[in-house]
């Protein structure tokens, strides 16, 4: 028997419950038999302190500022990876040998083009439709066309993977150029995975579009940043529905909508709204800063702060060198680069932020990067979906592999009235 805690509970009772402790030395209590023994449960609002699943995909300390892929650390990966590598590795848990890693590539190459009748789904779009609605929606609609596939569960999810890995690109290309009234731009599968992105997104009929090789390795390595983050809200909101037994289109159609929101991924596009209000506020950081420390302001540092990290996020760190790379490249200068580094650098002097140890996050300074790429602020959380799609996958074939993983039901504690009277409606 390993190492176990012990339990009091008020009416004298006391029981042993099992203490686990993973592979990068984390503890937690199993309290999976807490109910039948006792009768009690835990509750605890946000999961801040609770576990839901083993997991061998990620491993981020939040105090050291550590982020890892399947044990290798993503500063590796950043530097020797690319996004499609990374998104093998995240799904099968191993590095692809090179021929692995060329099937791969080129099964995905060859799976870009969307079904034409789901191109007529865009019609039923307004122009100026979210594109987290349009991405969720057809990928959801993605299921129709693909029912009743041959082969093993194993086989249908590696094709459906492949699948999805393929086409969200061409579906987030064509949200955009649905919002731009202009022509969709089918895929070219000579180009690479963020290339032909980058071609499906800005290139029109009317002339030759060269992508800048460069903004497609910047693009490839902002892919491998978000590729994943454990049991982020997206990621836990992919396993809760995949726990149900549904198809991997559902499931990745909810992750989508979960991460959509502005404490999440959302966030990177709440960045870029807030450095343009600081701007045109005549870029007085100060005065933000103290509008986010107040209580009764419901005004935050967007993009700072962090359930995990109580330190710098790896991934800012990597993300801000490049922003000053991307803008010099290109030659531009952006004032909402300017305010973001001067916010930084109020926000970590101030006792409020250091005290709370709220520091910048993935999202803080992707959006100047994008914004210089010429994504439009509303699409920022859709490259977030981009990113994140391989880490989905990973999680949700983990649901699946793992023997003993069951549907997702939590408890509750009732709160509300007991022994209520139905009233008649002509008496209340
Ligand atoms: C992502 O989980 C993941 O891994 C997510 C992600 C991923 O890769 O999947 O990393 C991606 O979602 C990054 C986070 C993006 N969101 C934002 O940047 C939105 C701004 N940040 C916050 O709203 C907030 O920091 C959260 C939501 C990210 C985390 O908040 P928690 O853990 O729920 O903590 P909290 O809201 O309870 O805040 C603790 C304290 C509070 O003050 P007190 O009540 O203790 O007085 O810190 C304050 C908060 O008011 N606080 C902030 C703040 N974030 C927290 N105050 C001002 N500005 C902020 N940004």
């Amino acid at each position: 028997m390993g190492d176990t805690a012990e339990l009091k509970l008020p009416e004298g009772q006391s029981i042993q419950l099992p203490v686990i402790t993973g592979t990068e030395k984390e503890r937690a209590i199993d309290i999976a038999k807490l109910r039948t023994q006792t009768g009690y449960i835990t509750i605890d609002p946000g999961f801040g302190n609770t576990g839901s699943c083993n997991s061998k995909i990620t491993f981020i300390d939040g105090d050291k500022g550590i982020l890892h892929y399947r044990g290798i650390p993503i500063e590796t990966i950043a530097e020797k990876s690319n996004f499609l590598e990374t998104a093998y590795l995240l799904i099968y848990g191993e590095l692809p040998s090179a021929s692995e890693l060329h099937r791969f590539v080129n099964d995905i190459t060859h799976h870009t083009m969307l079904h034409e009748e789901a191109k007529r789904l865009y019609d039923g779009f307004p122009k100026d439709a979210h594109p987290m609605a349009v991405l969720s929606s057809v990928v959801a609609a993605l299921s129709t066309f693909y029912q009743d596939e041959e082969g093993s569960p194993e086989e249908v999810f590696q094709n459906n993977c492949i699948r999805l890995l393929a086409k969200l690109p061409t579906i987030a290309a064509w949200a955009y150029k649905k919002s731009v009234g202009q022509p969709f731009i089918y895929p070219d599968n000579n180009r690479s995975y963020t290339e032909n992105f980058l071609y499906m997104m800005f290139s029109l009929p009317a002339e030759i579009y060269q992508v800048d090789p460069e903004m497609a390795r910047v693009l490839d390595l902002l892919f491998i940043l978000h590729a994943d983050h454990e049991q982020n809200c997206s990621t836990s909101t992919v396993r809760m529905v995949r726990s149900s037994g549904t198809n991997i289109f559902a499931c990745i159609a909810a992750g989508i909508c979960a991460l959509w929101g502005p404490l999440h991924g959302g966030a990177n596009q709440a960045v870029l709204e807030m450095l343009e209000l600081i701007r045109q506020d005549g870029g007085n950081v100060q005065k933000y800063i103290e509008l986010a420390k107040k209580k009764d302001s419901d005004f935050r540092l967007m993009g700072f702060g962090h359930r995990v990290y109580k330190n710098f996020d790896p991934r800012c760190k990597i993300i801000k060198q490049w922003c000053d790379k991307v803008l010099n490249k290109m030659q531009v200068s952006d004032p909402l680069l300017d305010i973001a580094k001067q916010l930084e650098e109020a926000a970590l002097k101030d006792a409020y932020f250091v005290d709370k140890k709220l520091y910048p996050n993935v999202d803080f300074y992707s959006g100047i990067i994008y914004k210089a790429m010429g994504i439009p602020v509303e699409a920022f959380t859709v490259m977030f979906a981009l990113g994140r799609l391989p880490g989905w996958l990973a999680h949700a074939k983990e649901f699946s592999d793992e023997e003993g993983n069951k549907l997702n039901r939590p408890r509750q504690i009732y709160t509300g009235p007991v022994n209520a009277p139905y009233v008649p409606v002509d008496k209340r």
